[in-house]
């Protein structure tokens, strides 16, 4: 079964903060942060803004560009380390969006490297369970867990949601070939793709466009995804030992308050438990991107067996201009083939990627059929690439 990206949004916080008002703050000036990251101003929540406002409204206008009922959505993947509930805020997303069926809503946590992540995780619930409509949201607020007085990290961050809604390719179910299916029990209302085994064996698809209950032998499913197909290739890692470069651990001290010598506990309830601000290794960060990245697209490539120079457009994770540079001249992409909205916005984690997409999109730069070599990378540390179709 194909996908296809259909529809994208975003969202920002209201409060732009430059680079001459966190001069304020810290020792630092414009030059030195804009020379360094190519930052100039981020966003950061402010009032009843939230991650998931932020998140709904990016939703709301993926829905919107593709016209899709947000009834019709029988997926939400919240892509956020920094969600407003400690149990994840996918479900309050669909509850906001008013998605009356009740959709399947969950988080991922993979900070930055989130919504590739993301959308692989959309295709392969398309490809292989049968979803139809995914919502992929990114979203973030790293300046809840900024320390804004240490320069080194505080310039990085801003707050911000993209989505992007992963669609069933319905032009990809073959009418040759296709037999009625006989067990019509097997139909489920709001499913329209289930997979089965074959009633002779053999493995089949049963596929029910507009209501029409098939089963279609899997040689010709997979001839017909190719032309449309909006994700064909994609590389994913992660590297626990990195974890030491980049972190916003739980403050441990908190957690042994709750502790007497023997190890028992003392007082009931323990002590709550809150996480310690951002710590980064700049220097490490940024030879581990600069590594990594390159080699990661280039499987992904690979993998769609596509050459470097098919790429309308290289979209990174928004972390630092140099990185993006650094990353563009190894896969020797020119300048006028990256996209960048970092100066506007710093580094919005898990949001960087969709919301750069949706500007360049809506701006008429992305246009249909264009190809989009996309990475993200950040703390875990984890790393990914997909090859995407707009
Ligand atoms: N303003 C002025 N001076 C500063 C500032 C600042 N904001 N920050 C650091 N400095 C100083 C340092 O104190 C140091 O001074 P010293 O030489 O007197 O000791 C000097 O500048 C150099 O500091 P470095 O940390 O070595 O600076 P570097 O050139 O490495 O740049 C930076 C720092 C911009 C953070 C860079 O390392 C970087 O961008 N790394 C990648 C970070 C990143 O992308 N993180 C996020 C990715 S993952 C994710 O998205 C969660």
């Amino acid at each position: 079964q194909g996908c296809k990206l259909v529809g994208c949004g975003s969202a920002v916080p209201t409060l732009k903060v430059s680079n001459d008002d966190l001069a304020k703050l810290v020792d630092t000036s414009d030059e030195w942060i804009s020379v360094r990251t190519g930052i100039r101003n981020r966003r950061v929540l402010s009032g009843k803004e939230s991650v998931t406002t932020l998140a709904v409204e990016a939703a709301r206008n993926a829905l919107q560009m593709a016209q899709v009922d947000p009834d019709d959505v029988d997926l939400v993947l919240m892509c956020s380390s920094t969600p407003d509930d400690l149990f994840g805020s996918a479900p309050q997303i669909q509850k906001a969006l008013g998605c009356k069926r009740n959709p399947l809503a969950y988080d991922i946590t993979a900070a930055c490297s989130g919504f590739v992540l993301g959308l692989i995780s959309a295709a392969s619930h398309i490809r292989g369970a049968g979803f139809q409509n995914v919502l992929v949201i990114g979203a973030d607020a790293l300046s809840r867990y900024v320390d804004w007085t240490d320069r080194g990290t505080c310039i990085l961050f801003g707050d911000a949601a993209g989505a992007v809604l992963v669609q069933y390719l319905l032009s990809s179910v073959p009418t040759e070939g296709c037999v009625p299916a006989r067990e019509t029990s097997m139909i489920k209302p709001g499913l329209h793709i289930q997979e089965f085994g074959g009633s002779d064996g053999s493995n089949t698809q049963m596929r029910i466009p507009n209501g029409h209950l098939y089963f279609v032998p899997i040689s010709l499913t997979s001839a017909c995804d190719s032309e449309e197909d909006g994700l064909f290739g994609f590389d994913l890692h992660s590297d626990g030992d990195g974890q030491r470069h980049l972190n916003a651990p739980i403050k441990e001290n908190e957690m042994d308050n709750t502790l007497g010598s023997n190890g028992s506990v003392l007082d009931f309830p323990p002590n709550r438990s809150s996480y310690s601000c951002i710590q980064m290794n700049g220097k490490e960060v940024f030879r581990f991107a600069v590594r990594s990245v390159p080699q990661s697209i280039e499987s992904a490539l690979a993998k769609a067996g596509l050459p470097g120079s098919s790429i309308d457009w290289l979209l990174l994770h928004q972390a630092n201009q140099r990185i993006i540079d650094a990353v563009a001249t190894r896969l020797e992409v020119p300048p006028e083939r990256v996209i960048s909205n970092l100066a506007n916005y710093g580094n919005t984690s898990a949001a960087s990627i969709p919301l750069a997409l949706d500007e360049a999109v809506r701006s008429g730069r992305v246009k249909v059929g264009h190809t989009i070599a996309a990475a993200g990378f950040g703390a875990g540390v984890t790393w990914g690439s997909a090859i995407l179709r707009w």
